[in-house]
């Protein structure tokens, strides 16, 4: 009895301190948002959090973010030298932030990413490379469906967050917020160019999103 209850402690985090896996020290990089957590902080504040809770919120942030990353890939391939190019190239680069980030919170919460990660890998450079090829208002268009579906994900996600303490998840939240900002920026970004002239805007924003929510509730769960 006492040595499966020990599994479970042990499979919980509890009992044992927790080690910042890659032996990491000092302060998180600042991403474009501004946001810096220690790395580690989260140290000594593992018992207690809503393990499944926070196993599914980074997860699929995770994934989201990898998945954006993927979006704006594809779209740098075919517009990269195009007119758009540093507009998009300057969202990459925030995307990429968020994933580093989502990359450490990974290790500090001992959350394994999903299993879909693959597919995401090809689905996102797909649909960003797709979204381009109908041209500059497509891309943006599908920036817009996009950023949307996230930043109201990241608004459910602190809704629960602050329903289950906002003093426990306080840095978790600082993050998801500071990142819901900076997708409502980029979702801004392509109202401003154009999104709304690309070819049958609703179709492919109503299509893209549907797609978003089925990939949420995906990376959520396996
Ligand atoms: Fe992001
Ligand atoms: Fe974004």
């Amino acid at each position: 009895m006492e040595v499966a209850a020990a599994a479970v402690r042990r499979s919980l985090g509890q009992g044992r301190p927790l080690r910042c896996g890659l032996g990491l020290r000092g302060r998180w990089p600042v991403p474009a948002g501004g946001v810096s957590l220690r790395r580690c902080s989260t140290r000594g504040s593992l018992e207690g959090v809503n393990r499944p809770v926070i196993d599914r919120i980074i997860r699929v942030d995770h994934a989201g973010e990898y998945g954006a990353n993927r979006i704006y890939a594809g779209q740098m391939a075919v517009l990269g030298r195009s007119s758009v190019g540093p507009v998009i190239q300057q969202m990459w680069n925030q995307e990429k932030d968020h994933l580093k980030k989502f990359d450490e919170l990974m290790v500090a919460y001992r959350v394994r990413p999903t299993v879909l990660l693959p597919f995401w890998n090809v689905a996102g450079f797909v649909l960003g490379a797709g979204s381009a090829l109908l041209g500059k208002k497509g891309a943006m268009a599908c920036t817009v469906a996009v950023e949307e579906s996230i930043s109201d994900h990241y608004n459910s996600q602190i809704r629960t967050l602050v329903e289950e303490g906002p003093e426990k998840y306080k840095e978790l939240l600082q993050v998801i917020k500071q990142f819901r900002d900076d997708e409502r920026e980029h979702h801004d970004i392509g109202l401003e160019h154009d999104a709304e002239a690309a070819p049958a805007y609703s179709v492919l924003k109503t299509a893209i999103q549907l797609g978003c929510k089925a990939a949420i509730f995906l990376s959520e769960r396996i």
